[in-house]
């Protein structure tokens, strides 16, 4: 039998403040209608003053290890992979202290960072150190917080980006046992670092010393290539994994993409020949959460009903860097759903 690793809990935290599309025009020259129809966006959250990134990545973390509990039994976790662009500081990585209050001990915890991409990029790395032997159950985690840097003054990234985490946990198992991940199409193209970015803070543009030219210390992005690469990058990766794994004519049943923009998901699925209901969405209510993003999705699925075992899944990402990726699986049976999460104020 061939070592793999299983997908056996799922998890998900948002902020308890939600911005809706109504208040963000209260602030800046847009509308809900632009908003929705360009995005499909309707709501967004942001973390409460004094909380950080890896207070919502423990939130997540907690739940998607309750599931892994039930669905797995109780085994010690014992690797922690956390995707993010928002750490808690630029220095250390946020990882451990995510460990260190969950009470997993001294288990080896790091960051990784792909921006959008960083999910998949974290899950690829947690499954490849599982099938090695290095780990047994390994918690993956998707947590950030956008509007920590996101421009004041700018209503095209305010309107699409929110504060979230979701959660994965794996376990060693077997490759023909659901919820064992099947395959990873990963890239990243240098080139275009400029597309999505923040200039300065970094060793190029540095924190102290010179001052960094105006605007630089936050987030920033052009929308329309980005839209363009996102869309061909996506397709192209969704393709080279599904040829690879001979699942074709219609397959997969559910797509779990990365929630950028609804006219983004319904270009991958034209690109794809997928039904648009073939697509989980979940970005009308958070926005894009960046790492957040597909683990969230995933777990609203569940909650919602959306996901059901046996179902061929495939998960596509593209973030900054730029970045991109695919994986695949078949959905594990996760017992009861989640609790759905509480209705918007
Ligand atoms: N409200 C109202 N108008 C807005 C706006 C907002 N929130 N944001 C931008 N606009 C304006 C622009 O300023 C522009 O005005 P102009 O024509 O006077 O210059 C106009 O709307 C059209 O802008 P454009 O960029 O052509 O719109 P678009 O249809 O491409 O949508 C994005 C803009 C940002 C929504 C879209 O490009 C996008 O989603 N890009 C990908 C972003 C993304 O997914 N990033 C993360 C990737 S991981």
């Amino acid at each position: 039998m061939t070592r793999a690793a299983v997908l056996c809990g799922v998890g998900g935290a948002l902020p308890t403040i939600a911005v809706s599309n109504e208040e963000l025009a209260s602030r800046f020259d847009t509308s809900d209608q632009w908003i929705r129809t360009r995005t499909g966006i309707g709501n967004r959250h942001v973390i409460e003053p004094g909380r950080a990134t890896s207070d919502l990545a423990v939130e997540a973390a907690t739940e998607a290890l309750a599931v892994a509990g039930r669905t797995a039994g109780p085994a010690p976790v014992d690797l922690v992979v956390l995707a993010t662009s928002t750490p808690d500081r630029p220095c250390p990585a946020t990882a451990p202290v995510v460990a260190h209050r969950l009470g997993l001990g001294t288990v080896p915890a790091f960051d990784v960072a792909a921006v959008c991409t960083g999910f998949l990029y974290a899950l690829a790395t947690a499954v490849s150190m599982v099938t090695a032997g290095l780990a047994d159950r390994a918690l993956v985690i998707g947590a950030d917080t956008f509007s920590t840097i996101l421009d004041p003054a700018d209503r095209t990234t305010a309107a699409i980006f929110g504060d979230g985490a979701g959660a994965v946990v794996l376990r060693a198992g077997e490759a023909d046992e659901p919820g064992a991940l099947l395959g990873f199409d990963l890239g990243a193209d240098g080139a275009g670092e400029d597309l999505i970015t923040v200039r300065a803070g970094g060793s190029r543009q540095r924190a102290s010393g010179e001052a960094a030219a105006e605007g630089d210390q936050w987030f920033a992005m052009q929308g329309g290539p980005v839209f363009t690469e996102a869309v061909l990058r996506m397709s192209e990766s969704s393709r080279t994994l599904l040829e690879r794994l001979g699942w074709t004519g219609g397959e997969p049943a559910k797509v779990v993409a990365h929630q950028a923009n609804i006219r983004i998901l319904r270009a991958v699925g034209e690109q794809l020949g997928l039904d648009e209901k073939q697509f989980v969405v979940n970005l009308d209510r958070v926005g894009n959460t960046v790492a957040g993003s597909i683990p969230l999705a995933l777990r609203d699925a569940v909650a919602d009903g959306d996901l059901a075992s046996g179902q061929r899944v495939l998960l596509t990402a593209f973030g900054g860097g730029l970045t991109w990726g695919s994986a695949a699986l078949v959905w594990p049976d996760l017992g009861r759903p989640a609790p759905t999460p509480p209705e918007l104020p």
